[in-house]
């Protein structure tokens, strides 16, 4: 791999251990993938920050870092940890979990880290089209990929930590403008109506991501509704629970398809699902609940400012009669307070900085759920808990129902 004279000085320690460390695994990474050079980054999103998933080992990696004198150059946003910061008693969180946690936020805050503690960076900094970044979650690098048209690859989360020292990563992927083409067409054509009045937009992207597993598909004929701020969220997360996707390209709205306007799409696969395609995909994600549903729960990937309102405007006028947990980020809890007390009134339950992932629900008594995410009803199951996945509507429906 080319590398240039100040890189080669990275790589030679004149930097200092943990650069010298960082460039190295990137460099290798990179002669691995066959990248030709690195590129730089503008921000990089790390994952594997909750210690029930990072473990003591996780930790015992980053207190290295920060004393071989790791800094990020980069701005640096972290995904959800295993517990609210604030109201984890209220989580039932035992004590020495809480402090393992807190040492792994203090020591990323400590390496230069933005302590966002939530899956959705891309609604709170702001990146641009043609940016490339070094994200680890799949939902954001989905939606920086496809929405933003910025451009990273699917990284994996200490790789995301030494791209984030180097400022710098491999380029080759989806950092490739020549590799940010479709490879299979799904046509939405016979299933847009039933979608229109279903809104099944987490079971569709189950689907897309199950069909294609890999590559870029070219979505066409889709229901305007599917790149609504909250469908998208939810469809984008799904790909990046059933597939290694990183783009996708919806027609007329992803970037990336003004870019194609010579493509011949003649040439390449096409699918065009029918609706039992679509129904049959839940069969794999769910786990069936038996005896009483213990919560619903919502925000996988967290939930938007646009989402808390909605639900505000809905519990304002009806009274749940169920128990309802909700996951957000905690930037929400000052922009939108005046909608969190809403919910929070109507006894729901709003908890930041986690999600119900990477948390332990069964600490807050919790084993059958329904959710609106297909994510989290295939990472949930594969737990062992007892997962319905419902759309929004349905959740919401079953929510005031006596
Ligand atoms: Fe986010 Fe947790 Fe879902 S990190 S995408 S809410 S699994």
């Amino acid at each position: 791999m080319y590398l240039s004279k100040e890189e080669e000085k990275i790589l030679d320690g004149e930097m200092g251990e943990a650069y010298r460390l960082a460039m190295e695994v990137v460099v290798k990474v990179g002669d691995v993938l066959n990248a030709e050079k690195l590129v730089k980054i503008s921000s990089a999103h790390i994952s594997g920050v909750s210690y029930k998933n990072i473990g003591d080992e996780g930790l015992d990696f980053l207190r290295k870092l920060k004393i071989n004198g790791a800094k990020f150059t980069v701005k640096t946003t972290i995904n959800p940890a295993g517990m609210d910061i604030i109201d984890w008693k209220k989580m039932n969180v035992e004590k020495f979990f809480a402090k393992k946690q807190l040492e792994i936020i203090r020591i990323f805050k400590e390496i230069g880290a933005i302590i966002l503690l939530s899956c959705t960076p891309y609604y709170y900094l702001s990146i641009n089209k043609g940016e490339h970044l070094a994200w680890a979650e799949s939902n954001a690098v989905l939606y920086a990929n496809s929405v933003i048209g910025a451009l990273t690859n699917r990284e994996g989360g200490p790789m995301a930590i030494f791209e984030a020292i180097v400022g710098k990563a491999p380029y080759t992927g989806l950092h490739i403008k020549d590799n940010r083409v479709p490879t299979l067409v799904i046509d939405l054509k016979f299933l847009k109506k039933i979608l229109e009045k279903k809104k099944m937009y987490a079971m569709l992207g189950y689907y897309v991501g199950f069909i294609a597993k890999k590559g870029v598909p070219l979505i066409v004929n889709y229901p305007k509704e599917l790149i609504s701020s909250s469908s998208i969220r939810l469809f984008l997360a799904a790909i990046g629970a059933s597939s290694g996707i990183g783009l996708v390209i919806l027609e007329n709205f992803s970037p990336d398809f003004y870019e194609m306007k010579n493509l011949d799409l003649n040439y390449i696969e096409k699918m065009t699902p029918e609706f039992e395609d679509i129904v049959g995909i839940s069969d794999r994600i769910e786990r069936s609940i038996n005896g009483n549903v213990d919560a619903i729960v919502l925000g996988c990937p967290h939930l938007s400012m646009e989402d808390i309102k909605k639900l505000a405007a809905f519990f304002k006028y009806n009274i749940p009669r169920k128990r309802i947990i909700l996951f957000t980020a905690r930037k929400i809890d000052k922009i939108g307070r005046e909608y969190i007390n809403i919910l929070k009134r109507r006894g729901i339950e709003v908890y930041y900085d986690t999600c119900m992932v990477v948390a332990d629900l069964r600490k807050m008594n919790i084993h059958n759920i329904i959710v609106d995410s297909a994510k989290a009803a295939y990472y949930l199951s594969t737990q062992g808990y007892n997962v319905r996945l419902m759309t929004l509507e349905e959740v919401l429906e079953y929510a005031i129902k006596k």
